[in-house]
């Protein structure tokens, strides 16, 4: 789909949902981070009005059409925001550069989920909190299925998304603690309060996750460059 027309798209897509309940979940999950806060896959910014006054929040994407489109969101709040752009599978970050995250609806659509989450360990405070609003697979043998079965169609139209990621297993075999999970719609969306574990411990549980290969996220080396901020590119990559 053209990549231009597919940010407007998404913003129509969820319109009503945000004047239903979609708007007070994204509010619960965005309104108690604080400090310098990383939001990843922040895509065309509807958490955006949810921050708190008093944040710096470094709003992450890789798709620069959608952080386009965040611009004006991004202008009109209350807080810093900085768009970045960024993939979540290798943030250009310092390692414990941020107190917080917020996550919305991007571990669905994110290639390699694990990847991004060792990353976000990585730029993490230890003692940092992650906050994800996401829809997953549903624990029901039916439903599920029919997840499963709808989701190669669903990924073509919408992006990439997958309607089956299991993204709590997924945070748990990451190195990630869930403090706590709210579900909304029979358990299709979660709001998440996940925490680092510490490495010591994720390191034993990936290697049991690895089949054994020990690739704790100590392993990369952190990546010190500077990022391109939204802002600071050429007008006519615009
Ligand atoms: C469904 S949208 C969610 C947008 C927004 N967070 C929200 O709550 O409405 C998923 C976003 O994740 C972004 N995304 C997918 N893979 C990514 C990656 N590897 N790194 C960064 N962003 C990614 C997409 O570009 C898209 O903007």
């Amino acid at each position: 789909m053209n990549s231009h027309i597919f940010p407007w798209l998404y913003d129509a897509f969820m319109r009503t949902a945000e004047r239903g309940r979609l708007a007070g979940w994204r509010r619960s999950v965005a309104a108690p981070a604080t400090g310098r806060i990383i939001e990843i896959g922040a895509g065309t910014g509807l958490n955006f009005r949810h921050f708190r006054a008093g944040a710096t929040v470094f709003a992450t994407d890789r798709d620069l059409a959608m952080l386009r489109r965040a611009r004006d969101r991004a202008r009109w709040s209350s807080v810093d925001i900085l768009l970045v752009v960024a993939d979540a599978e290798a943030l250009p970050f310092r390692a414990h550069t941020f107190d917080d995250a917020v996550v919305g609806f991007a571990f669905c659509t994110i290639p390699r989920p694990a990847r991004a989450l060792t990353e976000l360990r990585r730029v993490l405070q230890p003692r940092a909190t992650c906050r994800l609003l996401e829809h997953v697979r549903v624990d029901h043998r039916v439903v599920g299925k029919l997840q499963d079965w709808a989701t190669p169609v669903w990924r073509r139209i919408a992006g990439g998304c997958r309607l089956n990621r299991t993204t709590l297993e997924i945070l748990a075999a990451s190195g990630f603690s869930l403090d706590s999970v709210r579900s909304h719609v029979g358990g299709f969306v979660v709001e998440v309060v996940a925490r680092p574990r510490s490495l010591l411990v994720a390191a034993n549980d990936r290697e049991a996750v690895m089949g054994g290969r020990l690739r704790a996220s100590g392993d990369r080396r952190p990546r010190m460059g500077r990022f391109p901020l939204l802002s600071e590119l050429k007008k006519a990559d615009r």
